[in-house]
């Protein structure tokens, strides 16, 4: 490793209480080709933070979270995730993570459990504490209901929380959800809130979630960063936010910024990942 090397693989800087940042990202670019779908962003979130990353279709969050959980390399920029290097240190970071992507990623032709025990394997789980932490994740989720049916027969919001479960096993500290809503019902959406504000409150388990839906990061993320064709046009508490642009809720903060509505954005890629899930069913 020579001298350059060897600095990109230090520690983060730490916080003022001296613990380091669960997540540092720094000038972050990401091109593919002439596309740049991240053009330099900055941002940290703190040990137990429930941070959203906003965005319209098109806006690099889906190209940032694979960066931090080491699927895909940057072009230039940094990233630390539980303390570690995403370019040097990929397999302590994947040690460290959990990751629910934004399509489905069960396997249908398995039942709940099946899913569970299989993801317990892939993610390293040791063998001797596969069942008590399956169990644990059974628990958590609240999946007992569901555990001898096929996956592709569980309902969108059901395989969420399965998703979920499959994510928890290997008890990470730093937990990825890619747009973990879309397409689910008001109950289903809430339930799946509620899980996670749970699991960060028992498990001190730092969340990053993806979102278009405003008014969900309104209310369960305590910061988030809001970001339009690959840059970060505002970041914050959302209250804050509001306050210094003069908007009533975050979609006026969107306008505000960017001088545009956030729907009119979109490129129709939504509509697909929500009739994905509502085709769940097609599974396997
Ligand atoms: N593998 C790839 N090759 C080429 N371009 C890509 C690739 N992945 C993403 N892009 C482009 O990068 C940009 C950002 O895409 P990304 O999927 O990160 O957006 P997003 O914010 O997650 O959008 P959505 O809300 O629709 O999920 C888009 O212009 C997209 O077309
Ligand atoms: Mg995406």
């Amino acid at each position: 490793m020579n001298a350059t090397e060897a600095e990109s693989a230090a520690s983060p800087p730490a916080n003022h209480d001296g613990k380091p940042p669960a997540i540092l990202v720094e000038d972050l670019v990401v091109r593919f080709g002439e596309i740049e779908a991240v053009g330099g962003i900055s941002f940290s979130v703190a040990p137990g933070e429930v941070f959203g990353l906003l965005g319209p279709n098109g806006a690099g969050k889906t190209t940032t979270i694979r960066v931090l959980t080491t699927l895909l390399e940057p072009t230039d920029g940094r990233a630390f995730v539980a303390g570690f290097d995403v370019r040097e240190q990929s397999l302590e970071v994947r040690a460290s993570i959990g990751y629910i992507p934004q399509a489905i990623s069960v396997d249908g032709a398995l039942t709940a459990y099946e899913n569970l025990d299989f993801y317990g394997r892939v993610t390293g789980v040791p063998g001797r504490e596969r069942r008590q932490r399956i169990e644990e994740a059974i628990e958590t989720m609240q999946l007992q209901p569901m555990l001898d049916r096929l996956a592709r027969t569980l309902s969108g919001g059901m395989l969420r929380r399965l998703e979920i479960a499959t994510a928890l096993l290997n008890r990470p500290a730093v937990l990825f959800l890619d747009e973990p809503t879309v397409g689910l019902d008001p109950t289903a959406r809430q339930m799946v809130w509620d899980h996670l504000g749970a699991l960060r409150e028992q498990a001190g388990t730092t969340i990053l979630v993806t979102t278009h839906v405003m008014e969900e990061a309104e209310r369960y993320c305590k910061r988030l960063a809001i970001i339009d064709i690959g840059h970060i046009v505002e970041q914050g508490e959302p209250r804050g936010l509001m306050e210094r642009t003069g908007s009533d809720s975050l979609e006026g903060v969107f306008t505000s910024v960017t001088g545009r509505h956030i729907n009119e954005t979109q490129e129709g890629r939504l509509s697909d990942v929500r009739a994905q899930r509502r085709v769940a069913g097609r599974l396997g």
